[in-house]
C-alpha cells in the first residue's frame, strides 16, 4: 500500500516499537520537519502527534498528510490557546516571539521564530541582544534555554504532562543503585531533575549520547519509546527508565500512544484522517518555520 500510494512513513521516537519498525524515517521533531520538507513522496503518514503532522502540512500544502489518530494531541499545544497567546503578545509588544514547535498552527502563525528542543539554544543565541524575548509554551524548556543562552526569557506557563511526572526520589534511588550510570534528560523535564542530569538534549541527542558516551549504563529521563532505538544502536548498554511519582507508567505519552499499528494500516487504506489547514494561517505559520530551518542549518 505504501508503494501504491507513493507514501513515506515518518515516526517519532515515542511511537510504539512496531510503528518505529515500519517507518521509513525515525527522528526528533527537527529531523522530522526537515525530512517532511524534503520528501518527494505524494503522501506523508506522520506517526507522531498533531502539531508534528500539522507542521508537515504547513511545509507541504500540496501533499496529503495523514495522522493515524487525529486525537493525538500534546499537553503543551493544549496549554497555549491562540487567543490567550494573542493577549500575551499584546502585553509584550516589543518582544521577539519564539515558540517551541509543540504548539498549534494558529500559535505558530503569531510567532517570529519556531524552535525545537534540539536547536532552541542555538537559535536564541542568534537573536539581537537588545531585544527582549517571549518564549512559549514550555516553561521548563524555556528556563533551560535561558540558562544555556544567558538570555532573559519571558515564559508562557505551559508544561509537558509526561516530563513533569518523573519522580525525583526514584531517580535518586536509581543513582544510588547504579553509580556508574549516566543520567540523561530531555529539557522538558523540571529544573530540579535537570539539575541532577549529566547530559541534557533532544530525543536524537539523547540517543546519540548513549552511542558516544563511554558510560556502560544510562538512567533515561524521557518518554520510554526512545529506548527501542537506544537498545538497537547500543545493544551492550544497560538502560533504566525512571517511573512516575506514584510508581505509575504515566511516563508513556498518552497522545503519542493513541497511534497504533492497526490505525497506521487503516489510514493508509482509507487515506484518512488527513490534515486540513486554513490557508491564511498556513502561510503565516510557514514564515517562522522556514526561518527556523534556515537559522539551524
Ligand atoms: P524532540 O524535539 O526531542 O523530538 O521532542 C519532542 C517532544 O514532544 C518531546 O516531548
Ligand atoms: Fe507533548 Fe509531552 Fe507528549 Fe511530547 S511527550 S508530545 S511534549 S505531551
Amino acid at each position: 500500500m505504501k508503494k501504491d500510494r507513493n507514501a513515506i512513513i515518518l515516526a517519532h521516537y515515542y511511537q510504539d516499537d512496531a510503528i518505529q519498525d515500519c517507518a521509513d524515517f525515525i527522528g526528533d521533531s527537527l529531523e522530522l520537519s526537515r525530512r517532511a520538507a524534503s520528501t518527494e513522496a505524494d503522501v506523508i503518514v506522520f506517526c507522531g502527534v498533531h502539531f508534528m503532522a500539522e507542521t508537515a502540512k504547513i511545509l507541504n500544502p500540496g501533499k496529503t498528510v495523514l495522522l493515524p489518530d487525529l486525537e493525538a494531541g500534546c499537553s503543551l499545544a493544549d496549554a497555549c490557546p491562540a487567543e490567550a497567546f494573542a493577549d500575551f503578545r499584546r502585553r509584550h509588544p516589543d518582544h521577539i516571539v519564539v515558540s517551541y514547535i509543540n504548539c498549534s498552527a494558529a500559535v505558530k502563525a503569531q510567532s517570529d521564530l519556531i524552535c525545537t528542543s534540539s536547536n532552541a539554544v542555538h537559535l536564541v543565541r542568534q537573536l539581537p541582544a537588545d531585544r527582549p524575548i517571549l518564549f512559549a509554551p514550555d516553561q521548563n524548556l524555556g528556563r533551560w534555554v535561558a540558562r544555556e543562552s544567558g538570555r532573559e526569557l519571558t515564559l508562557w506557563p505551559g508544561s509537558c504532562i509526561v516530563h513533569e511526572t518523573f519522580s525525583e526520589q526514584a531517580l535518586l534511588q536509581l543513582r544510588l543503585e547504579h553509580p556508574e550510570a549516566e543520567v540523561i534528560a530531555h529539557p522538558e523535564c523540571q529544573q530540579h531533575l535537570l539539575d541532577l542530569a549529566d547530559f541534557i538534549g533532544s530525543t536524537s541527542k539523547l540517543l546519540q549520547r548513549t552511542e558516544t558516551s563511554a558510560a556502560p549504563s544510562f538512567i533515561v529521563l524521557t518518554e520510554p519509546g526512545i529506548l527501542h532505538q537506544m537498545r538497537r544502536r547500543s545493544p551492550g548498554k544497560t538502560l533504566y527508565e525512571v517511573p512516575g511519582a506514584d510508581g505509575c507508567s504515566c511516563n508513556a505519552c498518552p497522545y503519542m500512544r493513541l497511534n497504533t499499528l492497526e490505525k497506521l494500516w487503516q489510514c493508509l487504506h482509507t487515506m484518512a484522517p488527513a490534515l486540513e489547514l486554513d490557508e491564511q494561517i498556513r502561510q503565516r505559520a510557514l514564515v517562522p518555520i522556514e526561518r527556523m530551518l534556515a537559522m539551524s542549518a
